[in-house]
């Protein structure tokens, strides 16, 4: 049995036991999401006629007044008949990428900084992405799925490159990724999610500033930046606490030679080295009087997040123009 469930003018089936955000993206249809899980609140709706089960909406997502006022979160909320509901945010520029359930195997896994690993995965098939956004891997015998930002920015053949970083006792990282994931292992995904993406429409400057391996789809969209406009202006900024914690340095270098117009600048907050200390977002208000007409993207924990919020906006960036993705450890 399936219902149908509809948006604007676009309508796609959804099983009783599929979320809705789910089977409007498989539908290619866009639906506003981030963390896929439940906690951010960006897949919120307003449910406009049929009835839907909120399953494991967490309360402190979506209040009981809200789900009384029609609210819903389309990652969990599954359908009970036929339902038609609206969405309250407007869609970013770009092409909406069909969410797909796919099959790959690991061709490549390389530690490149301290508990910090980088995993190839090669697809049997193509996926089309855009430079910023993530898919979930299935973990083996788990049951569960982890999310991680492609690194590599879209059109390179069928390899999939991710930055993941070790959580102690983490089933996915110590039981998985830093423990019995082998070269040729094949693994599960489904992807691409997450509306953190290029703004493909903009073509000026832009501060790029990441922590940890936030840097992934910052990586994502400098690269695929540079290859559409090469000697546009990009500050790419890395947060990390040590510098045994940074990675892919000589790759930013050439990059610093290649193209004049881009900037790297590694920054420790637990050490004092040759280069930037302190906090990331901290650097980067030192290093700008204004950021009129600049574009900013801001990947890593809640905290630096919020506080390179603040910092864009101190120098005067525009609101619309700040793009942020928080990520929680994936343990
Ligand atoms: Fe649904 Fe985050 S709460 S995407």
């Amino acid at each position: 049995m399936t219902f149908t469930v509809s948006v604007a003018a676009d309508t796609v089936e959804c099983g009783p036991d599929q979320s809705l955000l789910d089977a409007f993206l498989r539908g290619g249809v866009w639906m506003p999401n981030s963390c896929n899980q439940g906690t951010c609140g960006t897949c919120k709706l307003r449910v406009v006629s049929g009835s839907v089960d909120h399953r494991r909406s967490p309360e402190n997502t979506l209040s009981q007044a809200e789900r009384e006022r029609g609210f819903a979160l389309a990652c969990q909320v599954t359908p009970c008949s036929d339902t038609v509901v609206e969405r309250l945010d407007t869609a970013p520029a770009g092409t909406v990428h069909a969410l797909r359930d796919l099959v790959g195997t690991v061709s490549a896994i390389e530690d490149v900084a301290r508990d910090t690993r980088r995993v190839l995965v090669t697809l049997d098939s193509p996926l089309e992405f855009s430079a910023g956004q993530y898919v979930e891997l299935r973990v083996p015998g788990t049951g569960q799925g982890r999310q991680y930002s492609m690194s590599n920015p879209p059109g390179e053949s069928k390899v999939l490159e991710f930055h993941i970083r070790r959580q102690p006792g983490g089933v996915a990282t110590d039981g998985w990724v830093f423990g019995s994931m082998s070269v040729g292992e094949r693994v599960d995904l489904l992807g691409p999610l997450g509306d953190f993406r290029l703004d493909p429409d903009d073509e000026g400057p832009m501060v790029l500033l990441g922590g940890g391996t936030g840097l992934a789809p910052l990586k994502a969209m400098a690269r695929q930046a540079l290859t559409s406009a090469p000697d546009r202006a990009i500050h790419l900024y890395h947060g990390v606490r040590e510098e045994s914690d940074l990675y892919d340095v000589d790759l930013f270098r050439e990059w610093e030679c290649a193209h004049p117009g881009f900037r790297y600048v590694p920054c420790l907050s637990d050490q004092s080295w040759s280069g930037r200390s302190g906090y990331v977002t901290d650097a980067f208000v030192e290093d700008f009087d204004t950021c009129r007409g600049y574009s900013g993207y801001l990947c890593g924990p809640p905290a630096m997040v919020d506080a390179g919020v603040k910092a864009f906006k101190r120098r005067r960036m525009a609101p619309r123009r700040i793009f942020r993705e928080k990520f929680t450890p994936a343990v």
